[in-house]
């Protein structure tokens, strides 16, 4: 599933869509796509599922552009961890989607009432008073969609100028690697390949495009992790562990590209997500 992708390619081709042409995806995309959500394997536990749904650009589920037709939700329980497990798992759908050449776009502020309309997933809490948007904050009883995603095409003409200002402020401004490293290690004392895979983690993208990830790697290089800092808050977005996951993901791939397998560990500390990779 993983191998046989150029995961490079489409993490350097994949951009923050907010304006679509309304059709549906092809039907020999979708079918793809849908093959592979039910094969996706990584190496650690999680409560993640992906569903794909149909939308109505006449409705708000998205704030700033019309829906097109097709999109895909990532759910999963709502501790740390599993939020940033959607974060990891969400990203390989999101990555695969632009090799197929698919635009998504990351999106943790969509209208809860318009999708449990469209896609029914809240069970008994649907009766609850509502988040106006996302899921809410939090820890809550059962599984939730953390985040959703547009799929479908790019609609380049007629872009609107704050999509044209959101595109040209946030996307693609990444910091360098040596900013998110920890313990006064340096890019240059880094082995080529993990110093590949940390490019790579360096341009997930991450709500607001805000990179808090921080690398840390152990002087045998045997250990790297990646984590946001202690009682890291972000301005707006209620669930930072879900890029610290984006994040993680990319470098998973990057070490894939370069055929090193990792054990990974994805544990609760000091109230964030960490992952550690075990090479
Ligand atoms: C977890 C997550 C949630 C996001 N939520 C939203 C959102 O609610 N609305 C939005 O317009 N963009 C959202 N984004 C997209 C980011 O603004 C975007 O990824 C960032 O600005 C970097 O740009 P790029 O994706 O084009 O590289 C989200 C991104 C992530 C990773």
């Amino acid at each position: 599933m993983i191998k046989g992708i150029d995961w490079e390619a489409a993490v350097n081709a994949r951009r923050s869509t907010r304006a679509y042409e309304l059709r549906p995806v092809e039907e020999s995309k979708m079918t793809l796509l849908q093959s592979f959500i039910g094969n996706i394997q990584v190496p650690f536990e999680h409560t993640v599922s992906i569903r794909m749904f149909k939308a109505r650009p006449d409705r708000k589920l998205y704030t700033v552009f019309p829906a097109p037709p097709d999109g895909a939700a990532f759910l999963s329980d709502t501790d740390v961890c599993s939020v940033s497990a959607a974060g990891f798992v969400g990203e390989i759908l999101i990555l695969y989607a632009t090799s197929l050449g698919l635009a998504t776009c990351w999106y943790g502020h969509y209208t809860l009432a318009e999708l449990e309309r469209i896609m029914p997933h809240l069970g008994a809490n649907a009766a609850l008073p509502m988040p106006k948007w996302g899921y809410g904050k939090g820890v809550v009883q059962g599984q939730r969609a953390i985040c959703i995603t547009p799929v479908g095409y790019w609609q380049n003409e007629g872009v609107r100028l704050a999509d044209r200002v959101q595109t040209s402020f946030f996307s693609y401004r990444r910091k360098p690697v040596g900013a998110f490293l920890e313990e006064g290690i340096s890019e240059e004392s880094l082995p080529p390949e993990i110093l590949y895979a940390f490019d790579l983690a360096r341009k997930a993208p991450s709500a607001a495009n805000s990179q808090f990830w921080r690398f840390t790697v152990s002087s045998d290089f045997k250990t790297i992790s990646i984590a946001m800092p202690v009682g890291y808050k972000h301005i707006k977005w209620e669930h930072p562990n879900v890029d610290i996951g984006v994040c993680a993901c990319h470098f998973w791939l990057g070490m894939m590209m370069k055929n090193i397998d990792c054990n990974i560990l994805l544990n609760e500390e000091q109230g964030r997500s960490v992952w550690q990779f075990l090479v």
